[in-house]
């Protein structure tokens, strides 16, 4: 069986996987403490990874009714991410694959992002879908990444385009901000969006650029404005008009880079990964933008242990002897 944690950003997360790489349990604690400061703070997120992770492994273990003597393999997010947060899990993950003489893992954040599609999906109504097999374009869209890339086999990706500016997810957090809505935003945004309409305003779609790159520090800018010269009394009387809109501009930019990734490369397997991928008007406005589209359950979209623990399948594995000295170290941000 396989251990994953996850303490990359502010969720302190585990989960446990059968050898053949099915999902037993996948615990995922958000801090709730960073929506106070309208981010999330790093110290204070490392104090929570602190406090959570050994609770939070102790749950990874009890729901897949197992216990720590029946882990075999131990995998954790090595980065990118908060260098703090990342230290606790990979800490902790060293002490008890050290402990126990066992091999780990040490995974790319944004391989696990693209591995959670190695996990069954969901559809429309729910239900179960088979994982998805390399190749396939992958749009991940989180809060600190943005990229178009091409998983062509388990292990790596290509990278076909990325943002130039601000993640997707940052887009969401700093439109949600302007409209008075907490941190993180998205869901927030995705909520009051459902009550407006989204072509009440235009805002750009990055269109201009050229190749498969995104830009989204523009699209922030067109919202201050407008709320500048709407005044407070009309913001506050068409507010879930702009949410709409706004969103329908984030998904708009996202979505045709994805059917332009299709039209280009020829390949017909879409996922798509990271927090934004949650978001409901972009699962439905990709159906169809490929003969298949794998879309993973929104807990394994939002940052989890078990794509750390699918990408883990795939190797490569640290031997007992391997990992104990600071050749398995935290690594800081990626330009993605
Ligand atoms: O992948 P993730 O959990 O953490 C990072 O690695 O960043 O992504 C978090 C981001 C946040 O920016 C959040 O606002 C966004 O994902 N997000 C959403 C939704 N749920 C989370 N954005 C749009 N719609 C959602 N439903
Ligand atoms: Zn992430």
């Amino acid at each position: 069986m396989i251990l994953a944690l996850e303490t990359s950003c502010d969720d302190t997360c585990a989960a446990v996987l059968s050898p053949v790489g099915a999902l037993l349990s996948n615990i995922i604690s958000s801090q709730g403490v960073h929506d106070q400061f309208g981010g999330v703070v790093p110290e204070v997120a490392s104090r929570h990874h602190l406090q959570l992770v050994n609770v939070v492994i102790a749950e990874a273990l009890r729901k897949a009714d197992t216990e720590l003597d029946a882990i075999e393999r131990v995998a954790v997010t090595q980065g990118p991410g908060l260098v703090g947060a990342l230290l606790i899990g990979l800490s902790t993950a060293k002490a008890l694959a050290g402990a126990r003489g066992v091999p780990l893992a040490a995974v790319d954040h944004l391989q696990g992002h693209v591995a959670a599609s190695f996990l069954p999906g969901v559809d429309p109504n729910g239900n179960p879908t088979a994982p998805l097999e390399p190749p396939f374009l992958c749009l991940v869209a989180s809060g600190g990444h943005t990229f178009l890339a091409l998983a062509e086999d388990h292990s790596s990706f290509t990278v076909l385009g990325r943002t130039l500016d601000d993640a997707a997810g940052e887009a969401f957090d700093k439109g949600a901000r302007q409209l008075g809505l907490p941190y993180p935003g998205g869901p927030h945004v995705e909520r009051l969006a459902a009550e407006g309409d989204a072509s009440a305003f235009t805002f750009p779609i990055s269109g201009g650029l050229g190749g498969l790159d995104f830009s989204f520090s523009g699209l922030k800018t067109s919202l201050l404005y407008r709320i500048r010269d709407l005044g407070e009394e009309a913001t506050a009387h068409c507010r879930a008009d702009l949410a709409a809109s706004y969103q329908h501009a984030i998904v708009e930019a996202l979505a045709r880079r994805v059917e332009q990734a299709v039209a280009q490369t020829g390949v017909e397997q879409v996922s798509i990964g990271g927090g934004v991928a949650a978001n409901g008007v972009l699962r439905r406005r990709l159906e169809g933008a490929a003969t298949r589209v794998h879309v993973p359950p929104r807990a394994l979209c939002t940052d989890n242990a078990a794509m750390i623990g699918a990408a883990a399948l795939h190797g490569p594995w640290l031997a007992p002897g391997e990992y104990e000295g600071l050749d398995a170290y935290p690594t800081g941000r990626r330009d993605l």
